[in-house]
């Protein structure tokens, strides 16, 4: 009962829905604060949570899921230099670009974007980066900017080589990319602070609408539509174009990157901007339909002749797993033609090697992101399942799988898979924080 009541609290204090983290992973956040607070019982504290606002505050630091990593996902990133270097730069000489990372949890994201748009060209004169999260104490964290190996997770040495220092204990970015971001605390559900924001060319707001319901998704939508500007674009994660699609933004999977505009900026585009640059509305439904029609053709050959000769394709959002130090070279040239867009024979590849390496979960995992690529889904389902039957522990799978359900509606089997996630997440926590 008592929790059930700490959980309408935290719906209300950050919209945290608790079927995102399971209610172990609120109770394992309630069991933390009444140790801090030297409290035993859990209605005991439940009453100093409703009238002490700085305890609740507590809770929910103690509760958010702040996983994150430089270049998370790789191709946003690239898909923002494209931007920056075939639109902004051409139509915006002498404008400052505006970008806001929302939620950027320890600031890996917008020293990220910082990274990104210093190397697309621009000098640190042309941006201005915001970057706004509901805790204080991952604010803080960007503010002192000390990562660890583990937050470079895929990336590059020589980005790492160039832009951080090292002092033996942690990484730390280049003074000059530490002063391009503006960091704040901020919720994304406080109307009154977000309408006193300017709004921005450019929003990240990457894997947060997750741990919202569905009400809450589009009351997080609609503060997204006042912080960017009509002809803004939203980054958002893997799981949530959906969500944006049924509200505020149409979805036009910019090259699988998961980038959405408003809607009436898109249509508005697709009626102006006929001739004009590489990733107008109008190129995109125009490519989709060519992607479709090429995707049907290729189905017909698939089933008699077996595959063909890919034609262009977009990049994969290129989050296989294929750990680089891997001596496959098979799934290692798989991933890198998944990477460039070369779906069909990366696809083959796998394939082929499956025949001999039944057990490999890597396989199965980049053969479903290929077929989340392509867009079939269900057999990339099959894929992901295939991926936890041999490592029940495989975190992103469950991940994907919890998603995948859940848009299609399966509610009971999105929530088994986001619990087991949940409780995975829980127990490396806890290692981690006993190490
Ligand atoms: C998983 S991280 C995402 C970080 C980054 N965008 C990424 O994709 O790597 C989720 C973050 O959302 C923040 N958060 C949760 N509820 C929020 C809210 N209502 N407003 C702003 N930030 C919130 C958490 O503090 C956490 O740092």
């Amino acid at each position: 009962m008592s929790l059930s009541k700490i959980e309408n609290l935290l719906y209300a204090a950050m919209g945290l829905n608790t079927a995102s983290i399971g209610s172990s992973g609120v109770l394992r956040a309630v069991e933390q604060r009444m140790l801090d607070c030297k409290i035993t019982n859990i209605s005991d504290y439940t009453k100093i949570l409703i009238t002490d606002q700085k305890e609740l505050k507590q809770l929910v630091e103690e509760v958010v899921v702040a996983e994150t990593w430089f270049f998370r996902d790789t191709l946003p990133f690239k898909m923002l230099t494209k931007f920056v270097q075939q639109e902004w730069l051409i139509q915006n000489p002498d404008k400052q670009i505006r970008i806001l990372s929302l939620p950027c949890a320890t600031g890996e994201e917008p020293y990220s974007i910082a990274i990104t748009l210093i190397e697309a060209g621009l000098m640190p004169s042309q941006l201005k980066i915001d970057a706004f999260d509901i805790s204080e104490r991952n604010i803080k964290r960007c503010k002192t900017a000390h990562y660890r190996e583990n937050s470079f997770r895929g990336v590059e040495q020589s980005i790492r080589d160039r832009f951080f220092n090292y002092d033996q204990r942690f990484y730390y970015p280049d003074i000059l990319i530490k002063a391009m971001v503006n960091f704040e605390v901020a919720s994304i559900l406080d109307e009154k602070f977000i309408n006193t924001q300017i709004p921005y060319d450019i929003v990240f707001c990457r894997n947060l609408l997750i741990y919202f319901d569905r009400e809450t998704q589009s009351q997080a939508a609609a503060m997204l539509s006042k912080l960017l500007n009509d002809s803004g674009l939203l980054f958002v994660g893997h799981a949530e174009a959906s969500i944006f699609a049924k509200n505020w933004f149409v979805s036009q999977r910019y090259e699988k990157s998961f980038i959405v505009r408003k809607i009436n900026d898109a249509v508005l585009l697709n009626k102006k901007n006929k001739k004009t640059s590489a990733i107008t509305s109008e190129k995109i439904i125009k490519k989709n339909s060519v992607r479709q029609k090429n995707k049907r053709e290729r189905r017909k050959v698939v089933r008699a002749t077996g595959p063909v000769p890919s034609t262009p394709k977009p990049l994969l959002m290129a989050t296989a797993k294929v750990p680089k130090s891997t001596t496959n070279n098979a799934l290692l040239k798989a991933k890198q033609l998944a990477d460039s867009g070369k779906l069909i024979e990366s696809e083959t590849i796998c394939m082929k090697y499956l025949e001999n390496n039944k057990t490999d979960k890597e396989v199965y995992y980049l053969l479903a992101i290929i077929q989340l690529a392509i867009g079939n889904e269900q057999k990339s389902l099959q894929y992901f399942k295939n991926v936890i039957y041999l490592d029940p522990e495989h975190y992103d799978a469950l991940m994907y799988l919890a998603t995948m359900l859940g848009e299609q509606g399966d509610e009971l089997g999105a929530k088994r898979f986001r619990e087991r996630a949940s409780r995975l997440k829980n127990r490396v926590d806890l290692n981690r924080g006993s190490q």
